[in-house]
């Protein structure tokens, strides 16, 4: 799995050296027992001038089959000291009786280590050499006061000779236990030393090796601590202790927990199998994931990709990322929402962290397969694993996954998540081991509210709920009418001090309750943090271009909001940055909120068990609830759902039930998954017969859960029938045969459509849709190419208010009417519907929906005020932004649709201005800045009045200056706005510098004599 990696090792023989100054910090010598030392510095020895190094360095180039995460520490020692030495020979010899050590123990210590594995693959080293009998037996001497039991509790558990780091022992084990073993140097050197101190039978001549030895170290030990400087790896997990200062300076973080550490000793993550981990909420997943990301970047030189359920969480990270990435060399290139290039910009000198959406990370997939690419993925992250059962998101995922795992032996996957319920079926479909451990840093107690009284959860008893307390409180007959569940009673026990996230079942309900809540709190609400929200008040009416939500206004004096999708993203941003800060005390939200940011609380309240109409999931309750308390900040944190009697029996199952599984969803709506992961199979040519289908579709989660999935059909079946769908549709088709087998292969329109990433139902509709256009497209106006990419799966949201249809109809010129007429939308329609009349003439009704939302749209592209229209059209703000930005992806799946079909050249270039037009639906100027990760409209316009009117004035920005210039602008903010700057700056200048290198470089295929 990892012998290519030998060139490899070659080029960073420079860095391994560094890594032993980094020990030097430990500055141990090698008495002190193993036990003892710290896991960031595990593994030190020490030699006779009180320098140290890491023991792995007496790794011997025949390991790197697991030498990944190792390559820094043995080669660079070898080229120092030379093979012919006598010391190194005896390192030869401890090498291999090290190996057969481990050889011996290997069966067992995995067994130990990972008994939750379902994969323990033989990562045993090549074979021993036949020794000499009296080397053996001198080594044989040397080795024998190791074997002491506690040693051997200690010895690594795994052939992985570089492996110093603490015993990963398995699920819930907290604390490492650090070990280190002693270098067969060491020993040679303290027989040696033992030897001199106590009699005078040592050799000259073994003093003398033993002098050079200790000048030849020093030597070494200088030529590394310059080298160094330069960056180096090290004791930081195989990092440089740099990264270990970043993550202090760049995120508060001083140590590792305790099974973080743990995580990342694993003897799988050392030898990059794939691994899933699972703990609750707020246990700290992501930073093991960023260290191995690093890991991956800096040591392994190759690129990570982090897949992230949401555009905001791809944003978060991109901004929080980016500053890693300037200080330690690497690219974080941003893949959500319209933004990535496909295929990614090769980066030739530099490293690239993909931060991406399900879909983008798909797509991202894709187009590497296709170029070949692949395997410079090193690493794949996927946060919130559980997301495989959701849906069609879910359907992608597994794409993604089973592509990645049937097409690059050498790409490791790790998964993390908070929820799951049937771990061993993702471990069998990822060929993973796993990871368990309920930490949490700040402890949780749940509760349930009943009446007025207060019961503590405990799904040990057998009622599941033990009285707690009785609520206190006066309420008027008024304040009883208005709020019969005592929420303003929760919620003032720890506001404005603490902070309270209530979860309401609708968007309604959120504005309703932060309402209602305002209109009995006490005056003295309004004087904490006066000024601060008196900022926020104004930050959010410049972000409306003067306009403000009265609910907002009448909540925010208070220090209450609410966050929902209705808000537009400058408005959740702002929200989301002042109850962060504390300005704000309480949100009533969604359960949006529960996944898609980190936002804890001190409190968090359930108002009621469900989401709009159904009853919460566990999955879902777990996630709320682990939104309280916040690390660091809060002792504990506590949660109340308030239940109705109604709902007590439904409640004690949901605290106390297993998380739901978490099932394949290529079958989902009507196997829409299916169709197009086989569509994209033999476009991409990975499979070309069905057999090397069937073949593909053993590796998918589909595959493992095929008896609960689909207990009726098979997976062949269920296969055989897809393809013949996919020869209907026409978008593959039989291309003869080779050995009686069928070659199927893509046609011009399933390529359009996979190139497209077009769901597989509308392919055909955009093809007529597009063809129809070509006959009389209208120009003079943006009406008709807003038309086209008008996403049709947006359509069922909303049903037109006909009398604004009408409004809007009537001021459209008569070409743009004549336009409406023509694909299937006449004005007397309209008009008779906005009369209450009904209609004769039958219409397509989707075609008439749709052409009111691509008004919306077109309103939204002429002036630009998101308030204006959505006021128009009497919908939510937050709606019509979204509407906007899923135009602007389906209009860029459009143009590469087009792209593929020689009939629609004329396409291209329209619908590349389009896309650019929707991506980014501001003023022209303001485009540089927005294209820094989460700089939305508002935050772009501050800056612009700032004088920061382009990339290079923000990336050269000086932070304390733009947070006095800029209002509501955090330190920590401005420094990830800086970074996120000057990384875009980065990879538009890396890849202008390539194209020129592409330019420059001589073809190898130059005809010569
Ligand atoms: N070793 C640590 N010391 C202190 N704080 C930490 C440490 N590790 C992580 N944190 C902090 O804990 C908080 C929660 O971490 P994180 O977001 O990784 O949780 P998570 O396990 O991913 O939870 P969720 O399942 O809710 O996403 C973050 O603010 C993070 O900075
Ligand atoms: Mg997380």
């Amino acid at each position: 799995m990892y012998t290519g990696s030998r060139s490899h090792i070659q080029d960073i023989v420079v860095k391994r050296n560094s890594s032993r100054k980094r020990s030097r910090n430990g500055m141990r010598n090698h008495f002190t027992p193993a036990k003892e030392q710290s896991s960031f510095t595990s593994g030190t020895c020490s030699v006779g001038d009180g320098h140290t190094y890491t023991q792995d360095m007496t790794e011997n180039k025949d390991t790197e089959l697991c030498c990944s995460d190792n390559e820094d520490l043995f080669e660079g020692y070898d080229s120092i000291v030379g093979d012919s030495s006598f010391l190194a020979e005896l390192e030869d010899v401890e090498l291999q009786m090290h190996q057969h050590h481990k050889d011996q123990q290997t069966p067992k210590s995995c067994e130990d280590q990972l008994s939750d594995s379902i994969l323990v693959e033989d990562f045993r080293d090549s074979p021993l050499r036949t020794l000499p009998s009296s080397q053996l037996a001198f080594q044989q001497a040397v080795m024998t006061p190791q074997k002491s039991p506690s040693r051997g509790a200690h010895s690594t558990s795994t052939p992985d000779l570089t492996n110093l780091k603490p015993a990963a022992s398995h699920a819930g084990v907290n604390k490492p236990a650090p070990k280190a073993r002693r270098s067969m140097k060491d020993h040679l050197k303290k027989v040696l030393i033992d030897n001199a101190s106590t009699s005078n039978t040592i050799s000259k001549t073994v003093q003398q090796k033993e002098a050079v030895m200790t000048e030849e170290m020093s030597v070494a030990m200088q030529a590394m601590e310059s080298i160094s400087a330069e960056g180096d790896l090290g004791p930081f997990f195989g990092l440089p202790s740099r990264v270990k200062d970043l993550i202090l300076r760049l995120k508060g973080i001083q140590d590792l927990y305790d099974w973080q550490k743990t995580c990342l000793s694993l003897d799988s993550v050392q030898q990059k199998r794939n691994l899933i981990y699972s703990l609750p909420t707020s246990g700290g997943k992501t930073l093991v994931a960023e260290i191995l990301i690093f890991k991956e970047l800096l040591c392994r030189k190759k690129d990570a990709l982090l897949i992230l359920p949401y555009i905001s969480l791809v944003q978060e990270k991109v901004r929080g990322l980016s500053s890693f990435g300037i200080e330690l060399d690497f690219m974080v290139e941003e893949y959500a929402g319209s933004k990535g290039k496909f295929p990614p910009v090769k980066r030739r000198g530099k490293n690239s962290l993909y931060i991406t959406t399900i879909e983008k990370g798909h797509s991202l997939i894709n187009s590497l397969i296709e170029m070949d690419r692949l395997e410079n993925i090193g690493l794949v992250v996927v946060d919130e694993l559980h997301m495989l059962g959701g849906g069609s998101r879910g359907a992608i995922l597994e794409m993604t996954l089973s592509k990645i795992l049937y097409m690059s032996k050498s790409t490791q996957i790790i998964g993390m998540s908070a929820t799951l319920g049937n771990v061993r079926d993702l471990q069998m479909f990822l060929r993973a081991e796993n990871y368990t451990n309920d930490f949490r840093p700040v402890e949780l107690k749940e509760y349930v509210k009943l009446k007025d009284s207060i019961y503590e959860v405990d799904p040990k008893e057998e009622e599941c709920f033990r009285f707690s307390r009785f609520l206190e409180f006066k309420y008027s007959s008024g304040m009883q009418k208005m709020d019969p569940d005592h929420i303003i009673v929760l919620a003032t026990e720890v506001i404005p001090q603490q902070s309270c996230l209530i979860f309401c079942a609708t968007k309604k309900n959120c504005e309703n309750l932060a309402g209602m809540i305002c209109k009995y709190l006490n005056k003295e609400f309004l004087k904490h943090k006066e000024e601060e929200k008196a900022t926020l008040l104004g930050e959010l009416k410049s972000c409306g271009n003067g306009s403000l939500c009265p609910v907002l206004q009448k909540t925010v004096p208070f220090g209450l909001a609410y966050h929902h999708s209705g808000l537009t993203s400058d408005e959740r941003k702002l929200v989301e940055e002042a109850y962060s800060s504390g300005v704000l005390c309480l949100l009533t939200c969604t359960s949006t909120l529960a996944a898609g940011i980190n936002l804890p609380a001190r409190r968090v309240i359930l108002r009621s068990p469900y989401i709009a109409a159904d009853f919460l999931k566990r999955s879902q309750y777990k996630q709320m609830v682990g939104r309280a308390g916040r690390a660091g900040i809060d002792a504990m944190g506590e949660s109340i759902l308030v239940l109705q009697d109604k709902d007590i029996i439904m409640a004690k199952n949901l605290v106390s039930a297993p998380v739901e599984k978490c099932y394949s969803n290529l079958l989902h709506d009507g196997g829409r998954g299916l169709l197009s992961l086989i569509l994209s199979l033999i476009g991409l040519k990975i499979t070309t017969t069905k057999e090397q289908v069937r073949d593909f579709m053993k590796g998918t989660l589909l595959s493992v859960q095929e008896a609960q999935v689909s207990p009726e059909r098979s997976l062949w079946d269920l296969t055989v029938e897809s393809i013949e769908t996919l020869r209907q549709k026409a978008l593959i088709e039989a291309s003869g045969d080779v050995k009686d087998e069928t070659i199927l292969q893509i046609t011009r329109l399933g390529r359009a459509t996979f190139k497209g990433s077009v769901d597989l139902s509308y392919c055909d509709l955009l093809y007529r849709d597009l063809s129809k256009g070509l006959e009389g497209l209208l120009l003079n106006s943006f009406l008709h190419l807003v038309y086209l990419v008008t996403p049709y799966d947006m359509v069922h949201q909303c049903k037109p208010d006909w009398m604004i249809y009408f409004r809007q109809f009537s001021n459209l010129s008569a070409a743009e009417q004549k336009m409406a007429t023509a694909v299937g939308v006449p004005e007397s329609f309209v008009a008779r519907k906005a009369a209450g009349q009904s209609m004769r003439k039958s219409v397509d009704i989707m075609v008439v929906n749709r052409l009111y939302l691509a008004l919306v749209l077109y309103s939204l592209l002429k002036e630009t005020n998101l308030w204006n229209v959505s006021d128009r059209f009497q919908l939510t703000r937050g709606f019509v932004q979204s509407l906007l930005s899923s135009a602007s992806a389906f209009g860029s799946s459009v143009l590469h649709f087009t792209e593929e079909l020689e009939e629609f050249w004329a396409y291209k270039a329209l619908l590349l201005e389009l896309t650019r037009r929707l991506t980014y639906c501001v003023q022209a100027e303001l485009i540089p800045l927005m294209e820094v990760a989460g700089v939305m409209e508002h935050r772009a316009k501050q800056l612009y009045k700032a004088g920061y009117k382009t990339l290079a004035h923000l990336a050269n920005a000086d932070p304390k200056i733009l947070v006095q210039t800029i209002d509501n602008l955090f330190k920590r903010q401005a420094n990830q706005m800086i970074a996120s700057a000057k990384m875009l700056i980065k990879e538009k200048a890396d890849a202008l510098q390539e194209e020129v290198d592409d330019l420059l470089m001589l073809p190898s295929d130059l005809p010569s004599l």
